[in-house]
């Protein structure tokens, strides 16, 4: 489809130069008057000059053709005067695309350029937001880099691209859409940890730089007001961020680049670090470096004290706040068409110690345009795990597992000691149930002694009466007896000594005190 538009446009060359146009008509019919040798030169220079008019003439055409897509803008147009009737000449003015405030009601064209490295993972999210983005799509034409991809990067780029395209709506669709290819040997692995790793940098970002060059240059057209760089891995950004840059009508323009983070690493953290204002110190440290020397912002081997834009963002801050800047990050960058067209771009070397964006924001300073950063209009970078980061999420899930067993395991235990408590509590109930049985039987049975006392306390008095009746009958008989002499001593003694008597009475009261066993049959247990 559009990946192939400049192939089309040649298989339109010879079609259209077919060289039967223009007959020249060789001088046949010339007198013979001259010498042969002298008609052979003559002959011989026509027929160089037939063949070399032919072949400019077939150029001339030829040339304008190779780019027959050219037309498509509605800012490109064919000049009306007469010098330029022929349909394959375009006529440009550039001073009509050089960027202005409020673009989209002038129909200002933006190129929008993304490089694209093993970045299948992230194309879903990128044409999310390339749809809902609410600058006229018609006024945005793609440009990818595809290149050093070991993913698929270039068919879901492919299948992506047709159905962005093939909105029903015609002011979904976006312009012209360009694919290009071209590897440029980056072998530093893509995964985060090599690619933010230190001694990568410098050669990360020439490669990187010559990407964006390769791909500005073969998509930039004369349309063209406008420059667009974007990160395919940009999670979170304002439909209306086109506008939004563009307002300020600067010639470089970024916003400030966050990126979210989980609650155990604090939830959110500076994520561009690209985008910073010159230091005496950084400038210091410059000098004393080597001339091809690349610095790399963020990295303690360079310790800079620039100021940063992404540590200046204020959540609170006025988003249209802005702030001169000297370097300038990748992520989101507009820039007016015309800072290219006068040859700022990123170098692949060492400009003023710096490389690919950075270096491109210190060229375009040095070339007096505007380049400004807005600390507190965030965008979010998608987050993604270092390796430290995935090992310390493990541990933490691994912690997280052990916690929830243990509170299971503590679960369970209580669990059983809840149950012993209530079988155990229900044995207690059991003995309690017995003890007060056992209590109760002992107060019935101290009743009964009880009453047992009183009667036998009852037969006593009862005896006490005998016993005294029988004193009385024995005194009787004493006095009888006294009248006998002989056995009175005897008898008297005996009867007087009281021990005896209370023996019998003792004794008597012992037996009846023997307490009756009741029949409780609880009693057996
Ligand atoms: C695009 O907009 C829709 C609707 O507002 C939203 O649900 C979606 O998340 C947006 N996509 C991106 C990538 O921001």
């Amino acid at each position: 489809m559009h990946r192939h538009a400049y192939s089309n446009g040649q298989v339109a060359y010879p079609s259209v130069g077919g060289s039967g146009t223009f007959s020249i008509q060789p001088h046949k019919f010339q007198p013979r008057s001259q010498p042969g040798s002298l008609r052979r030169r003559r002959t011989l220079i026509q027929r160089i000059l037939l063949v070399g008019g032919l072949f400019f003439t077939a150029l001339f055409f030829f040339y304008p053709d190779l780019r027959p897509n050219l037309g498509s803008g509605p800012l490109s147009y064919l000049s009306s005067s007469d010098d330029a009737q022929l349909e394959t000449v375009r006529y440009y003015d550039l001073s009509n695309v050089q960027g202005t405030a409020r673009g989209w009601e002038r129909e200002e064209r933006i190129l929008l350029c993304a490089p694209l490295r093993d970045a299948s993972p992230h194309l879903d999210m990128f044409f999310g937001h390339l749809r809902n983005l609410t600058y006229p799509h018609n006024l945005i034409d793609l440009a990818f880099l595809v290149g050093d991809s070991k993913d698929n990067t270039l068919s879901k780029l492919h299948d992506k691209l047709e159905e962005l395209q093939a909105n029903p709506d015609p002011k979904q669709q976006f312009g012209e859409v360009s694919i290009m290819e071209k590897d440029f040997g980056q072998k530093v692995n893509q995964d985060v940890e090599s690619r933010h790793g230190f001694a990568a940098q410098a050669g990360r970002r020439k490669s990187m730089a010559q990407a964006r060059n390769w791909l500005l240059s073969a998509a930039l057209r004369p349309t063209h007001s406008w420059v667009y760089w974007r990160d395919v891995d940009v999670e979170t950004a304002p439909f209306t961020i086109l506008e939004d840059l563009m307002r300020h009508n600067k010639d470089v323009i970024v916003p400030n680049v966050w990126r979210p983070l989980p609650d155990w690493l604090g939830g959110e953290q500076p994520y561009d670090l690209n985008s910073w204002q010159e230091s005496e110190t950084a400038l210091a440290l410059a000098d004393t470096l080597d001339e091809d020397a690349v610095i790399v912002e963020g990295y303690a081997e360079y310790a800079t004290w620039r100021p940063h834009l992404a540590y200046l963002r204020d959540p609170y801050g006025d988003p249209d706040m802005e702030m001169e800047i000297d370097g300038v990050g990748g992520v989101s960058i507009l820039a007016k068409a015309k800072v290219f067209r006068q040859g700022a771009h990123f170098p692949a070397f060492s400009f003023e110690k710096h490389a690919e964006t950075e270096g491109f924001g210190k060229m375009a300073k040095r070339m007096k345009f505007s380049v400004v950063g807005l600390p507190h209009y965030t965008i979010w970078h998608l987050y993604e795990p270092s390796v430290d980061d995935i090992r310390h999420m493990e541990e933490m899930e691994k912690e997280r597992k052990a916690k929830e067993a243990e509170e299971a395991a503590k679960k369970e235990r209580l669990d059983k000691i809840k149950d012993q408590f209530d079988s155990k509590s229900s044995d207690w109930e059991k003995e309690k149930a017995e003890v007060q049985n056992l209590v109760q039987k002992a107060k019935s049975e101290e009743k009964e002694k009880e009453a047992e006392a009183k009667e036998g306390a009852k037969k006593e008095e009862v005896k006490k009466e005998e016993a005294k009746k029988e004193e009385a009958k024995k005194e009787e008989a004493k006095k009888e007896e006294a009248k006998k002499p002989g056995e009175q001593p005897k008898q008297a003694r005996n009867f007087q000594e009281p021990d005896e008597i209370h023996e019998v009475r003792g004794y008597d009261e012992k037996k009846k005190a023997e307490p009756k066993q009741p029949e409780n049959p609880d009693a057996v247990l």
